[in-house]
Parts: C-alpha cells; sequence; structure tokens
C-alpha cells in the first residue's frame, strides 16, 4: 500500500458530495459487503466471470479526480459504509487491473494481506487488489471512491 497523497483543501466538498448522492444501490445478496450501498461512475462492473461492464452514472467531479490520480482509470465505485458496514477478505475481481487508486472518506481500517492501515480521512491510497485485503467494521459513516482499470480484453464498445 501506498500513499498518493490527501483531499485537504476540498475535503467538506468531498463529504457534501457523498452525502448527497441519491440511487445508491444494495449489492445483491453479497456475503462479503455488509451494511454498504454503492455506486458506480463511468462504467458499471457486474462481477459475474467475465465481467459484465455497463454504462455508469457521469459526474464531472469524478472524472476530473480520478484523471489526476489514476489516469486511464475505467469505472468508479463509490462505496458508502454504514456503522457496522464491513468487507470480509477477499480479492478483486480478476478482470480488474491488480492495481487500484482509493480515496478513504472518513475513518477506516484496512487490513492488506492481513497488515492493518488506519486511514486518514481524505487519505488518497493505491494497492494492488488482487492480494487479499479486508475492511474492518467502520465505526462512523465511512465513503471510499475507488478507481479501477478493466483489462483491455474484457473492455466492450
Ligand atoms: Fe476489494
Amino acid at each position: 500500500m501506498e500513499t498518493l497523497g490527501y483531499v485537504r483543501r476540498d475535503l467538506h466538498v468531498l463529504h457534501d458530495w457523498c452525502k448527497h448522492q441519491f440511487d445508491m444501490k444494495q449489492m445483491s445478496s453479497s456475503n462479503l459487503v455488509f451494511n454498504r450501498t454503492h455506486k458506480w461512475f463511468k462504467h458499471e462492473a457486474i462481477l459475474t466471470k467475465p465481467l459484465q461492464i455497463k454504462s455508469g452514472n457521469f459526474d464531472y467531479r469524478v472524472t476530473r479526480l480520478g484523471n489526476l490520480i489514476y489516469p486511464g482509470w475505467d469505472c468508479a465505485l463509490l462505496a458508502y459504509y454504514r456503522p457496522g458496514g464491513c468487507m470480509t477478505k477477499h480479492r478483486d475481481h480478476s478482470d480488474f487491473e491488480s492495481l487500484l487508486v482509493s480515496v478513504n472518506i472518513g475513518q477506516a481500517t484496512l487490513l492488506i494481506n492481513d497488515y492493518p492501515y488506519n486511514l486518514q480521512d481524505g487519505q488518497v491510497i493505491k494497492f494492488n487488489s488482487h492480494i487479499p485485503h479486508e475492511l474492518y467494521p467502520v465505526t462512523s459513516d465511512r465513503w471510499s471512491l475507488t478507481f479501477r482499470r478493466i483489462k483491455p480484453q474484457y473492455l466492450r464498445f
């Protein structure tokens, strides 16, 4: 895991933006994530094998931020965890490129390869998502905005 930087000056704007997102979806019967809703930007990736790709939401702020912190990104996932929300240990879908870039909004403890990282509000990180990782249950509202690339052979027009 590597920290790329911190959203600082616009952190309150980012919080407001997160709180005012509508149409957040529930993940259908997942035994991986709990107490979480989400929303896809640019492309929506449906986690079948192979990945199914649909068009996602558009937001110029997401586009601008993604282009800055992960040029060439294909999809962004905004995930909202209510208190108690968590993710059990998993590896991300193999049709995604392994590297992801994620903005942490709120407080969270992320385990990567069983090593705990206490993420700060606004912290921007990158890590290899094909390594097992896990999110401890959060104690207060927490969002992540995660940018991924899809392996070129799975992209559709
Ligand atoms: Fe993951």
